[in-house]
C-alpha cells in the first residue's frame, strides 16, 4: 500500500517535487546516436536541428570497452550543445550491468540539468522503476537539480510486458515506454531473427476451395506486435504517458518501416526510434497528423459548435465521440505546427 498523497512527496530531502504532469512536447521520433563514436559526436549539432529528440545511446550497440567513452563522449555533448526546442534524452545500461550505476550518478552530476528523460532498458517490473525513482532523487538532491528528471522504460521482456500496468504507474517520473522488439523476440523465445517489423510466416490463410481444394489459397500476413503495442498503449494512455514503437532494423526498407510506424501512430503511440538519419523523415511525415485528416477535424469541431448532437460531414456521422477524436488530431497538428511554419501552412492554420 501506499498512500496517493505521498506520491508527490520528494524522495530524497532537497529533490525537486515530482511532477503532476507529463510535458507534452514534439516526440515524433528519438534518434538513437552513439557518443563514443567523433565522427557521431561532431554531426549532432546538425542533428539536433531536425529531430524531435536526440537520444545518446548507453546500452545495447555500444560494446563494452566503449562504454566509459559513450558516457564521458555523452556527458560533453550535453555540456556542449544547444538543444533549443529538441529533447535531450540518454539509454543507461540495464539495471543488473556493471556499468549502470556509474551512467546514474555520472549523469545526473554532469548534465542532470541538461537531460529531460533517462531511458531504462529491460524494465520488468514497478521495482525497476522505484529503485531508479529513489536513486534519481538523490543524485538529483546532491546535485541540486531543480526539474526531476522524467523516466521512460523499454517495454522488452515477457516479464515487462506481464506487469506493463504496474511499470506505469510505479511513479510520476514515468514519461513513457517504448516497444523493444528486438529484446522482446528473445525474452519470448519468439523464433525470429529481427528488429521489429512483421514476419512472412506469421499469417492466416483462407479455407481450400471445395470445388478446387489444389487452388492458390490467399494468405494475410499479421502484426506480430499487436497485441503488446495494444497493452502498451492502453497502459500509457490510462496513466498519462506517452507510448512509442522501438527500433525497426531493417534500415534499407523504408517502405516496411513507414508501415511499422504508421500502425503505430494509428493505433495512439506519439513516435518511433529513429537509428538511421533515413528514418528520422518517415517518422516525421508518420508521426504528424495528415493534412487532409486534420483539415476534417477542423470542419466536424466548427460544424458540431458545443460539440453535442449529431451532424452528417460527407455522409458520415459526426458525434460528441468524433469531435473528442478530431480534438486529439487537431491538438496534436497544433502544438507541432508550434515550431513548424510550413506544416502550419500545410494545415491552414492562422497566426
Ligand atoms: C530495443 O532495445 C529492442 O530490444 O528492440
Ligand atoms: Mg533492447
Amino acid at each position: 500500500m501506499r498512500s496517493p498523497r505521498d506520491f508527490r512527496k520528494p524522495l530524497a530531502v532537497g529533490a525537486p517535487t515530482p511532477d503532476a504532469d507529463i510535458p507534452v512536447r514534439p516526440s515524433r521520433m528519438i534518434h538513437f546516436f552513439d557518443p563514443s563514436n567523433p565522427r557521431m559526436a561532431v554531426k549532432v549539432p546538425d542533428i539536433v536541428k531536425k529531430v524531435d529528440i536526440l537520444l545518446g545511446n548507453l546500452e545495447d550497440a555500444i560494446e563494452a570497452k566503449n562504454k566509459v567513452a559513450a558516457r564521458e563522449g555523452l556527458i560533453k555533448i550535453g555540456r556542449e550543445t544547444e538543444f533549443g526546442n529538441t529533447q535531450f534524452w540518454t539509454r543507461v545500461n540495464s539495471l543488473d550491468s556493471p556499468w549502470v550505476l556509474d551512467d546514474l550518478i555520472q549523469l545526473v552530476a554532469e548534465i542532470g540539468d541538461k537531460l529531460d528523460v533517462i531511458m531504462i532498458p529491460k524494465v520488468e517490473g514497478p521495482w525497476d522503476i522505484h529503485y531508479v525513482d529513489q536513486l534519481l532523487a538523490q543524485l538529483e538532491a546532491r546535485a541540486g537539480i531543480k526539474q526531476p528528471l522524467q523516466v521512460h522504460a523499454i517495454l522488452e521482456t515477457a516479464l515487462g510486458v506481464a506487469n506493463v500496468e504496474e511499470i506505469a504507474t510505479a511513479s510520476p517520473r514515468m514519461q513513457g515506454m517504448s516497444l523493444g522488439p528486438a529484446d522482446l523476440a528473445a525474452s519470448r523465445r519468439m523464433k525470429t531473427t529481427r528488429v521489429g517489423g512483421g514476419h512472412p510466416g506469421y499469417l492466416v490463410r483462407t479455407d481450400p476451395d471445395p470445388n478446387n481444394p489444389d487452388a492458390a489459397r490467399a494468405t494475410a500476413q499479421q502484426d506480430l506486435w499487436h497485441y503488446t503495442m495494444a497493452r502498451m498503449v492502453d497502459a500509457c494512455a490510462a496513466t498519462g504517458a506517452l507510448p512509442f514503437y522501438g527500433p525497426f532494423g531493417d534500415i534499407a526498407d523504408s517502405q516496411a518501416c513507414e508501415d511499422q510506424f504508421r500502425n503505430a501512430f494509428l493505433m495512439g503511440c506519439v513516435g518511433a526510434w529513429s537509428l538511421h538519419p533515413g528514418q528520422i523523415d518517415i517518422a516525421r511525415r508518420v508521426f504528424s497528423p495528415p493534412v487532409d485528416e486534420v483539415k476534417f477535424a477542423v470542419r466536424v469541431l466548427e460544424e458540431m459548435g458545443d460539440g453535442t448532437g449529431t451532424v452528417m460531414i460527407d455522409g458520415k456521422m459526426q458525434d460528441d465521440a468524433t469531435v473528442k477524436q478530431c480534438r486529439v488530431m487537431v491538438a496534436l497538428a497544433k502544438m507541432l505546427s508550434e515550431n513548424e511554419p510550413d506544416l502550419k501552412a500545410q494545415y491552414g492554420f492562422e497566426d
